[in-house]
């Protein structure tokens, strides 16, 4: 939630600034500022998209080659010129951006009124910039970089929450800094020229090393240098890493919207979540990222899976084939639920984060609540980077290249495929044969064929979408392993088209669920011809007998479906276990094509975020 970019060098910061705030947009899209240092501080903020920012800039100006900016997630505060980033301090020296969440920004708030200061935003990132402001008077002596990092630790020591800012003062012009906890901050490194950002995507451009920081560091930098100190003042052991994602991997290429960009490239990133790690010698899976050793994979009693969105979707799906290939317990909590929830496990539960971002505040509560329970925790993730992933205690990585539209696509369908190769290793090491195993490998690497195959139904699939763009609501129903596809489809299609939609069992209909249905309310079944097929093929008659239209996810060469369906998409055979990995992308295309026709801004759907590093 909310994008911060930071840049000195020698260049002019305002462009440099703008182009990376549209990388960082899908972050946080209500609102954009920027700050620029020129003798003095100059700012620019207001309402609405970068787009709006950039406007407001091409009328007022602004210059200077060291600045801060930021893209904006509501928090505390509506959404409002006022409250958009940066925020001074009381003496108008110094700008801050902030992403994150000030827990006790109330009760310093009060603090520093009663001292005099007053406030002119809602916000609790205000608050903080009027802390440092008082502490970089309070310390006095010479304009030092020195005491403007002071000021930011002695401020950063008396803040419960979460952080990643940014921050320069008008008197110490040749120096920004930056901090971090709990949410992300990079410093890019460039020749004559450093930056500060929320994710390595916005200076991709300019830098190809960077320092991913960690909780509780302070980074002073110059055009030239820059030092890293820990809270406490200590040094911190960072490392410089290659930047290895490029312009190409963040830009949209030849596709309207990253959506629809990452929805094609599931064959590769499914091929990718695979390479090198299916061994024909032993026919099972190697994850050598879990870090354990086949004794300890046997040991294993239980599995939780946590997770968030979509994540948790996959988690579900995860449960069936963990329970099915491997025959292990499986349950799946919401990582929001879980990090409050004192769920006994007994001492050989293995729990699974599972995150994209990596950086999703609630996940990441999971994951260490579960670790301080003395359990190995493993991360699903797919940026490399990231604080589940440096802080788990081994994982896997999706590998699938980064997912910027902000409705999840490509990233299911690699948690899925990590989550089967598991149960391919797990089930191996238990009860499945090796020609069983090799059965299922075979399957898993005719998977991204399959998919390349059902995107080739794209223009099919949007004139499906299209007839039924006038619903006022929808259903999407699938049983066992397709139950959280159901899940997932009605979330891809609130997400982006605004339109109500639910999902569940085909099965629980009757429990209410059937009470919606009217030709205003169509229902996606996903019906592939599995063990379940006869009984959604009974569900769909008794929605076709109130009078619910029907579209069907089915299996190629099924010609039944056709007859008690309104519309068919099929999609390849494949074994009941896999079917999710083919039954979501006719979904993901649906609810696509549906929210472009809707008018709908896909890549950046209203009050949504990519990565939600607040709780
Ligand atoms: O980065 P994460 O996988 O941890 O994100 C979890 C959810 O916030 C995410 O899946 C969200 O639900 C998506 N917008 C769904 O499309």
């Amino acid at each position: 939630m909310c994008g911060i970019i930071g840049y000195i060098g020698k260049s002019e910061a305002a462009p440099i600034l703008l182009e990376g705030l549209r990388r960082l947009e899908y972050r946080g899209y209500d609102s954009a500022g920027l700050a620029t240092l020129n003798g003095g501080l100059s700012i620019r903020k207001c309402k609405g998209r970068i787009a709006n920012l950039a406007e407001l800039i091409a009328r007022e100006p602004i210059c200077g080659s060291i600045g801060i900016s930021h893209t904006r997630w509501a928090t505390h505060g509506g959404v409002t010129d006022e409250n958009a980033h940066p925020h001074f301090d009381q003496s108008g020296k110094l700008v801050l951006v902030h992403n994150g969440v000030i827990e006790n920004y109330q009760t310093l708030k009060e603090a520093l009124a009663a001292e005099g200061h007053q406030f002119k935003s809602q916000t609790d990132t205000e608050v903080l910039a009027h802390l440092i402001g008082k502490h970089y008077d309070g310390i006095g002596g010479g304009a030092t970089r020195k005491r403007l990092v002071e000021a930011v630790r002695k401020a950063l020591k008396e803040v419960t929450g979460t952080y990643g800012i940014a921050v320069m003062h008008e008197d110490v012009p040749g120096v920004l800094v930056g901090a971090r906890r709990g949410s992300p901050l990079v410093l890019g490194i460039g020749k004559g020229e450093n930056f500060l950002a929320s994710d390595v995507s916005a200076i991709v451009g300019h830098t190809r090393e960077a320092v991913y920081l960690r909780d509780y560091d302070i980074v002073s930098l110059d055009g030239e240098d820059f030092e890293i100190s820990t809270l406490n003042g200590g040094a911190s052991g960072f490392e410089i890493s290659k930047v290895e994602l490029t312009e190409d991997d963040v830009s949209k290429g030849s596709y309207p919207h990253y959506m629809l960009k990452e929805i094609f490239e599931q064959p590769d990133s499914l091929a990718n979540a695979l390479r090198g790690r299916l061994s024909l010698e032993e026919s099972t899976a190697k994850l050598g990222g879990l870090n354990m050793t086949p004794t300890e994979l046997r040991n294993i009693e239980r599995i939780v899976l946590t997770g968030c969105g979509t994540a948790c979707h996959a988690a579900m799906a995860g449960e069936y084939l963990l329970e099915s290939l491997a025959h292990l317990p499986t349950e799946v909590e919401f990582a929001s639920e879980f990090r409050y929830r004192n769920m006994p496990m007994n001492k050989d539960t293995v729990v699974f984060a599972i995150s994209q971002s990596g950086e999703t505040a609630d996940t990441l509560a999971a994951l260490r609540e579960s670790q301080r329970k003395g359990h190995r925790t493993l991360g699903i993730c797919n940026n490399v980077a990231s604080t589940i992933a440096r802080e788990s205690d081994g994982g896997v990585y999706m590998h699938a290249g980064p997912e910027i539209g902000v409705a999840a696509t490509k990233s299911f369908t690699s948690q899925v495929t990590i989550l089967t190769l598991l149960g391919l290793l797990l089930g191996r090491i238990r009860h499945l044969s090796t020609s069983e195993g090799i059965q299922i490998m075979e399957e898993l690497q005719a998977i991204p064929e399959k998919v390349r195959s059902i995107l080739k139904q794209s223009d099919y699939i949007k004139t499906i979408a299209e007839k039924y763009s006038y619903a006022k609501a929808m259903m999407f129903l699938g049983r066992q392993f397709n139950y959280p596809v159901a899940m997932e489809g009605a979330l891809k299609m609130k997400e982006i088209s605004y339109l109500h939609a639910e999902g569940h069992p085909s099965a629980e209909l009757k429990h209410g669920v059937i009470a919606l249905i009217s030709p205003e309310v169509p229902s996606v079944f996903i019906a592939p011809d599995d063990s379940v097929y006869d009984k959604n093929i009974s569900n769909i008659e008794e929605v076709k007998a109130r009078k619910g239209p029907v579209i069907a996810i089915g299996t190629e060469g099924d010609t039944k479906l056709a007859k008690v369906a309104d519309d068919v998409i099929y999609i390849p055979r494949c074994p009941d276990y896999l079917s999710p990995l083919l039954t979501v992308i006719p979904l993901q295309l649906f609810a696509y094509h549906l929210a472009v026709k809707l008018g709908c801004d896909v890549d950046k759907p209203r009050n949504l975020a990519k990565s939600v590093t607040v709780e």
